[in-house]
């Protein structure tokens, strides 16, 4: 056992897989103090870790009291019946019936239209750069295809936008990992509230109109409201996941990273217009190379041994998910951006077992049709100036990307 707390310091976001990588060596399991958690940075364990029904997703109770030791809230708080009734954070039965329940908005029919329409946003997208344009921040490009794929996929109302986007924010600074914890439990709950009483009055009629055909639209017209009330009540936790989700630090921090994996590789550009063989795998190598959920968490319901380490019941695990898709074992020169590698589709990315992200399909389709967009137009992007990165690990995503188009 060796002390990774080094993984809870945020001067290694810009570049972590070096340490990942000297963890590896000196062992697959690993406790870190600062983590007050158990980091697993093998690929073959943090499938184990992710499939064993012994490590709960169920964690937010855990989670609660390393960040906020001094408060305790009762059951019948929002966070509690919050994270008790989203797929998210809980456990079979419960996790599969709640996951069951959004099975009308992510049919294979439905991707379908989502794709078509992913496909439109992100070619009026590239078309909003005026001609003649040198260069840009890619990260103020790229944060504006899941704003416009929540509202047009996902069917989120674009008059409400001004309402959501602000307290998603304010609940992911809360969400993201071992950093300092700079939002006040009370705006937390604040926040999550006000996304409630928003959620409720959407499914209402109330708020803003939902387009049809969206993921909205399809849950809304899939929701039994002869129903009980707690089928109703856990409809609309769901639905409060779906915002979080949806305006999270994963798919821009996705699309932005491949900018960057893109205009430091320009021999993949040329393979990636020549080749669809590679075409076909953009969004697969993009986010195994730069997992923006670099890490994710379970608690050990009993005492479990992760290769030969005994964790004891109560402790937290963490599998790290980034140093997983960088581990030789499973891919060849693991820190060589490459789409004509055969097994990126083996990445952790999207996490992995029942939990596996529910989101990963629509979020492919946003990675796949920004470059086929973005490349088609300006296949000679660089780097233009130095990557600047957020602070945050868990959620590990660009703040600044200079790029020259031409
Ligand atoms: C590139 C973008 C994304 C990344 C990297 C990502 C990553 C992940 C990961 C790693 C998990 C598993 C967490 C765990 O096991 O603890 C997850 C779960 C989930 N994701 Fe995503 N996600 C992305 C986009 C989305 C989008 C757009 C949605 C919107 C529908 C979404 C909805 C979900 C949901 C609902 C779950 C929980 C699934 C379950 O517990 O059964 N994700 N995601």
């Amino acid at each position: 056992m060796h002390d990774a707390s080094v993984l809870a310091d945020p001067s290694i976001v810009p570049d972590p897989y070096p340490f990942y990588a000297r963890l590896a060596e000196k062992g697959p399991v690993h406790w870190s103090e600062k983590l007050n958690a158990w980091a697993i940075v093998t690929h073959a364990d943090c499938v184990n870790v992710l499939r064993d029904p012994a490590l709960k997703a169920q964690r937010m109770g855990a989670v609660l009291s390393a960040k906020f030791p001094s408060r305790s809230l009762p059951p019948s708080n929002i966070y509690h019946r919050f994270t008790n009734n989203v797929m998210m954070y809980t456990d079979d039965p419960v996790h599969d019936s709640l996951r069951r329940s959004t099975t009308a908005g992510f049919t294979q029919a439905a991707h379908q239209h989502y794709s078509n329409v992913i496909e439109q946003i992100a070619r009026n997208l590239v078309a909003t750069i005026p001609n003649g344009k040198s260069a840009i921040d890619a990260v103020e490009l790229t944060a504006k295809l899941p704003v416009q794929a929540a509202v047009h996929a996902f069917g989120l109302p674009e008059e409400d936008l001004d309402f959501v986007v602000p307290r998603v924010n304010v609940i992911m600074t809360y969400w993201s990992g071992p950093q300092d914890q700079p939002v006040a439990l009370d705006d937390l709950l604040d926040n999550l509230t006000d996304l409630h009483t928003y959620a409720l009055e959407l499914v209402e009629g109330k708020r803003g109109k939902v387009l049809p055909d969206t993921v909205i639209a399809r849950l809304a017209g899939s929701l039994d409201v002869s129903k009980s009330e707690a089928s109703l009540d856990q409809t609309i936790h769901q639905l409060v996941l779906l915002l979080i989700a949806l305006f999270a630090p994963t798919t821009p921090g996705s699309l932005s990273s491949g900018v960057l994996s893109f205009a430091t590789n320009p021999d993949q550009i040329e393979r990636f217009l020549s080749d669809p063989a590679c075409a076909d795998n953009v969004a697969n190598e993009v986010v195994r190379y730069n997992a923006s959920n670099q890490f994710t968490w379970r608690l050990a319901a009993t005492p479990v041994q992760i290769d030969g380490v005994r964790v004891e019941e109560g402790q937290l695990v963490v599998p790290f998910l980034g140093a997983a898709n960088r581990d030789a074992r499973v891919f060849d020169e693991p820190n060589r951006f490459d789409l004509g590698r055969r097994n990126s589709a083996q990445h952790l990315s999207f996490g992995g077992g029942a939990h596996s992200c529910l989101g990963r399909q629509i979020a492919s389709l946003e990675v796949s049709w920004f470059f086929t967009a973005f490349l088609q137009r300006f296949p000679k992007v660089r780097l233009a100036g130095e990557p600047v990165w957020n602070s945050n690990l868990e959620f590990r995503s660009l703040r600044s990307l200079p790029v020259s188009l031409n």
